[in-house]
Formats: C-alpha cells, structure tokens, sequence
C-alpha cells in the first residue's frame, strides 16, 4: 500500500519510527481504508500547521521507515523540525501521532437487524459444520488487529471464463486451478460481531468440534424452547467460544441429542416452522450475527430454520438468509435441486422472501481435473444464488476438527482461515 500509483508526483522517503507506532499506524490505516503515505502526509501537513510542537513521543527502537511523499513536503518538514529544535525522527513520530489522535479507529457498523445465516445442504459431509464455524470465527474476529484475508481475484478469474468451458473437453484445464500459492492476501481489520453459533444438528458435530459439550437429555435444550417447555431461559445455555482474537463476542447454543424427536416433540406445537424464531427472539438483541448449522435433512427442523431466515420487513435483501455449502462433484447438484424445491415451496406455502446468500464450494481440488473444475464451472454458471467462495480441501481442517480446536485459533494464518475470512466479507 505504499508504493504509489504514480511516482511522478512523490518522492522517496527513508526515515525512522519506532516499531508500536508503526504498527498502529498500519492497523488504523487498514481500518479507516486509507493509503499509509497519504496518512503520514497529512500528519505532517498538520504537524507543520501547528503553532509549537507537540509532546515528545518516545521513539526508543526506532526502525528503519520509508514512505512516499509529495515532492517538497519532506525538505519543508525538514526545515520545521530544525525550527522547532526536535530531530527529524521524533518529527515525523508526533506528526504519525497527530494523525492517529486526528484519525481514530471506526467503531464497528453494526446491523439495525440480528443477521440471520443458515447453513444448509441436507446431503451430509459436504462441511456445512466447518463452514458455518469458520465464518463464525471470521466475523467475530478483533477489529483492532489485522489478519490475512485471501483477495477477490481468484474467484474474479474463474468466473471471468465460461466462454472457455467448451475448449476445456479438449485441452488441459490446468489453467482454472485454484493453485491455493497463487491467491493473494491482503491484511485486514477483524469485522468485530458479536456472533451466535447455533448447532441445531441433533448430532452436535459443531458442538464438539469447538471442544464443548452437548447438553445433557432431560434438562433444557434447544428442544424444549422450540417446543414451548422450558424451565429457564435460553441465554442460560448458552457457551462462550473463548480466545483472545474473539474477545466475548463468539458464543454457542450446544446441540442436545433431544433434537432426534424433535418432530415429535412438535407435533402439538402451533405455526411449527416459526418455533426456532419463537426459541431464539429472547436472545437476538445480544448478537450482530446468528448462524445455523442444519442438520443434513429436509425436515421440519429445515423448514424453520430457513423460515427463521426469511428477510423481515425491515431488512435490506441478502442481509440474512440460506448459505448452502456444496461440492464440486456431480451428486451435490440432485441434493441441490431438492433443497432448493424445499426452500422455494415453503417460500411460496408462506409468502415469505427468502434470500440466498451464495453458494459455497467447498472442499474444492483442482488437481481432481475435469470433474471438479467443470463442476465448479457449473456452480458458477447458476449465477442466482452466486458462488460466493471456492474453499480448498485442506489438512488443517481436519487437524483443527481432530483437535477440537476452532479453525481461527489452531491455522489462523492458514489458507484455510483466509479463504473462511474472505467469505465472511463477501457475504457482509
Ligand atoms: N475445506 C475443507 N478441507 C478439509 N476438510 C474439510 C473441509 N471442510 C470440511 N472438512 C472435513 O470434512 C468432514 C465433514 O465436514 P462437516 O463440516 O462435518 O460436514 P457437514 O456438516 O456438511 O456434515 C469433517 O471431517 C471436516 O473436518
Ligand atoms: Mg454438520
């Protein structure tokens, strides 16, 4: 980022900060989207403009910095300094200061309305759970650090060639592999939600992967509020995933294996398919983010978990709704074709608007051949809902699932975690 776009109108500049300022200053400019030149630009235009210096700022360590400035600003600043009696290296240091003290960290945007996402495929082992917790992990991440984030281009390339697909029968197509070495990162500020992880598969996948436990039958559960029988309240049973990089803001509803009868246990129950909104509206204000990890069937506890993420009147379209995970292999598009029955019959049995939030490949491996890159092609090619990210079959993965460890604190500077962030932007 600091590198200029054009030279012509920049000089070179080689000076010193201490390695805390320069760091805070490469944090807030990655938050505030601003360039790091133009930042220590106008810090020292500011500096410059005031009356006397500014308290000394202690650049003890101070490391080499190089940024790139408007031609002349570094020989008047020079001149200022000499003026003012302080070295050029505790200049620029209160210059950075005052930009930072000018400039401060934005507070995060939070939704006027819970986001509601539902992770959805009924077909098993296509990592709904792994995706619902990654994006979880990657919305509820610090805002105040940065963190890699695999950029747009990969996924711009892909869709930039269908007019290829018919060449790749004959030739090699080598040429749409995500090779995971060639997608470029970039650091970004966490997105700072505070983020609900639901596991409403009755098998608890979610809840054990993340090292909890499922909660114990007889006592409350999600069930028992779905079904109008609880003894507590729902917050009660709610978990935090704890790590510094999520703060408080990542938090679990358990799975309970109570969820099995969950049809059964419903069958008395008034307008069933609103009983998930009616189990979690006491615990909406608390989150920026609610997602469901569904269970792999096509059931009543499907339909009211995409009923619970129909857009609301006051919602804008795509803030919330149905992220269904896939694979690039021809038996997910039968599995898709009946999820989506299901999600439009129940949109139209209900009038509702039920939006969908993309498509996820997952798993994704080039070096599968045809197979798998004619099939991402065909995701790709449904264009409504998009493919919103093309997640490689990694080991670290698997290692962190093993583990019982989230994703974001056992790889977090894996490619795993940075495809993950990547999505959870995408779909912001
Ligand atoms: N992108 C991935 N790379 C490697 N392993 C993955 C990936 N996504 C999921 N897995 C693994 O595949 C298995 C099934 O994933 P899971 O999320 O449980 O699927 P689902 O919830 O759809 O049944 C798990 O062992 C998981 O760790
Ligand atoms: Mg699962």
């Amino acid at each position: 980022m600091t590198s200029p776009s054009s030279t012509s109108d920049r000089e070179k500049v080689v000076s010193k900060l201490p390695p805390w300022l320069r760091q805070e200053l490469k944090i807030r400019t990655a938050q505030l989207r601003v360039d790091i030149q133009d930042a220590v630009h106008q810090g020292i235009a500011h500096w410059s403009a005031l009356a006397s210096a500014p308290s000394p700022v202690d650049t003890s360590g101070a490391e080499s910095f190089s940024t790139w400035l408007p031609a002349g600003q570094w020989e008047s600043f020079r001149t200022h300094s000499k003026e003012r009696g302080v070295s050029l290296i505790q200049g620029l240091a209160q210059a950075v200061q005052l930009w930072l003290e000018m400039n401060p960290a934005p507070t995060v945007q939070r939704p006027s309305v819970v986001r509601r996402i539902v992770v959805c495929n009924q077909k098993g082992g296509v990592g709904k759970t792994a995706i619902t917790a990654g994006t979880a992990e990657a919305l509820a991440e610090d805002p105040h650090t940065l963190h890699p984030v695999r950029i747009a281009r990969q996924l711009a390339r892909l869709t930039a060639e269908p007019e290829d697909h018919q060449h790749h029968q004959h030739h090699q197509h080598h040429h749409t592999e995500p090779a995971s070495s060639a997608f470029d990162r970039e650091d970004l500020p966490g997105l700072g939600m505070r983020v609900l992880l639901v596991d409403f598969d009755p098998q608890g996948h979610l809840t054990k992967q993340l090292g909890q436990q499922p909660m114990p039958i007889g006592g409350d559960s999600l069930t028992c509020h779905m079904a109008g029988e609880a003894k507590g309240p729902l917050s009660d049973l709610i978990v935090p995933v704890e790590d510094e990089r999520f703060g408080d803001r990542l938090h679990l509803l358990p799975s309970c294996t109570d969820a099995f009868l969950l049809d059964v246990r419903l069958s008395t129950v008034r307008a069933r398919e609103a009983a998930l909104e009616r189990a979690l509206a006491p615990v909406e204000s608390d989150y920026d983010v609610i997602l469901v990890d569904c269970p792999p069937s096509l059931g009543l506890s499907m339909d009211a978990a995409i009923y619970y993420g129909r857009r609301r009147d006051t919602e804008q379209p795509g803030a919330s709704g149905a992220l269904i995970v896939v694979q690039a292999e021809d038996s997910s598009a039968d599995a898709y074709d009946l999820l989506t029955s299901q999600i439009n019959d129940l949109r139209d049995d209900l009038s509702l608007d039920i939006d969908y939030l993309g498509l996820v490949v997952n798993l994704y491996d080039g070096r599968r051949g045809y197979i798998a890159t004619s099939s991402l092609q065909a995701w790709m090619d449904i264009k409504d809902p998009r493919v919103v990210a093309v997640v490689p079959d990694l080991k670290e993965q698997r290692e962190a699932v093993r583990l019982k460890q989230p994703l974001f604190v056992y790889a977090p500077k894996g490619d795993q975690a940075v495809a993950l962030r990547a999505l959870a932007r995408e779909i912001s």
